[in-house]
């Protein structure tokens, strides 16, 4: 299973129920990784989006603990053993996480790729992410070139991998 997600230097993700910026590039990337994929997501990151509307050509699963939520076109799941029975028959590589906090820290234990996008920069936060290169669990396989994006805020993309122990 993947995580997907984007940090800044202090491992902020989100702010006041969304996300601290607007990067096209990174915005991009979010939409090729998933497309046609499985995503899993809390109930507070599904209502972030515009009109509190599932992400397009994706699968969405969603999680709360609200046994009457209902929204059009989304899987709703009540636990986290309700998610995994969810996607038992499916790639596990073509399912994605996709946040907010809570979800990352219930699903990490189960990922064992991470593509992380790093903002330089610091923001306002009230939501985080785990430090995965302060781990000795995950690895940082990949990681592009530091890149301007057209909102002028630099960013560098990395990939970690579950470290395998023999
Ligand atoms: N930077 C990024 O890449 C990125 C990506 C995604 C989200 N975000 C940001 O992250 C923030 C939201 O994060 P968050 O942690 O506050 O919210 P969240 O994880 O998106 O959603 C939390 C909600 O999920 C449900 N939930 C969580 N754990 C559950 C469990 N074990 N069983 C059943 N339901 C469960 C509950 O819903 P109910 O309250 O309905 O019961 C809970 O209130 C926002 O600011 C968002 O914009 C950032």
């Amino acid at each position: 299973m993947n995580i997907i997600v984007a940090v800044d230097e202090h491992f902020g993700i989100g702010n006041l129920g969304k996300i601290q910026w607007k990067i096209k590039e990174d915005m991009d990337f979010f939409r090729r990784s998933t497309l046609n994929k499985t995503v899993i997501m809390g109930r507070k990151t599904l209502d972030s989006f515009k009109c509190g509307k599932p992400l397009k050509n994706r699968h969405n699963i969603v999680l709360t603990r609200d046994k009457c939520f209902k929204r059009e076109n989304v899987t709703v799941v009540h636990s986290v053993k309700q998610a995994l029975e969810k996607i038992s028959d499916i790639d596990t590589g073509d399912v994605y996480i996709i946040g907010g906090q809570s979800i990352y820290e219930a699903f990490l234990p189960y990922c064992d790729k991470a593509f992380v996008t790093k903002v330089h920069g610091v923001f306002d936060a009230d939501t985080y992410f785990p430090d995965l290169d302060k781990s000795d669990e995950w690895k940082l396989i990949h990681q592009s070139d530091r890149q301007i994006t057209q909102s002028g805020i630099h960013i560098t993309f990395c990939e970690y991998e579950r470290v395998r122990h023999e």
